[in-house]
């Protein structure tokens, strides 16, 4: 079967539930009460954004864009395509996009310009599960981040290899060559 076997588990539901805590906690204290629009990366911050919005105090309005750089591989096509990018009018907003990881961080780019481009935002704030720092091929880091991984393609909660496994309520890595 063309799936990835023999998952390694990286980060468990419980650390990765605390975690999200703390990021909120964060994001709670910079927003200090001002209204805030999520926006949610399709597909694979779906887990992510819904668990951490659930802990965010202030008033909130979620958006969902969809973007792909990988088709039925692990790694990128260095592409990003706007699958679906239809957002409202978000001038004077402060905008928290919520991704699942940042790799090469193209799609990161992509987007932070996309917003800057079409907006005039109040503030503009990047906030993803995982970092991959060591594939990163444009200067670009996300204000929060969960947990950094390695050079290693993981999935589950929200993270997919070729659409499988975002249902783990867990990380996880392939302990051999795929
Ligand atoms: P970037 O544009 O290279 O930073 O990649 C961003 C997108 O690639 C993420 O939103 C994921 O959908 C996907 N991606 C990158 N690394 C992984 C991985 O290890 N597992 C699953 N998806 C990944």
């Amino acid at each position: 079967m063309n799936k990835i076997e023999n998952l390694k588990i990286l980060y468990s539901e419980e650390q990765i539930q605390s975690r999200i805590t703390e990021i909120a906690k964060e994001l709670n204290l910079f927003y200090q009460g001002e209204e805030v629009v999520a926006i949610c990366v399709l597909k694979g911050a779906v887990m992510f954004a819904a668990e951490l919005v659930k802990h965010l105090e202030m008033p909130l309005k979620m958006e969902f864009i969809r973007l792909s750089s990988y088709g039925s591989s692990t790694s990128t096509s260095g592409k990003v395509n706007a699958v679906d990018i239809k957002l409202p009018d978000l001038n004077g907003k402060n905008v928290l996009i919520i991704e699942d990881i940042v790799d090469t961080g193209l799609t990161a780019k992509f987007l932070i310009e996309f917003m800057g481009v079409n907006f005039n935002l109040k503030s503009l704030k990047f906030c993803s599960l995982l970092d991959k720092k060591l594939t990163r091929k444009v200067d670009i880091e996300p204000d929060y981040y969960g947990f950094e991984v390695g050079d290693q393609f993981v999935v589950g909660f929200g993270l997919d290899y070729d659409g499988y496994y975002r249902n783990l309520k867990y990380i996880a890595y392939k302990s051999t060559q795929y």
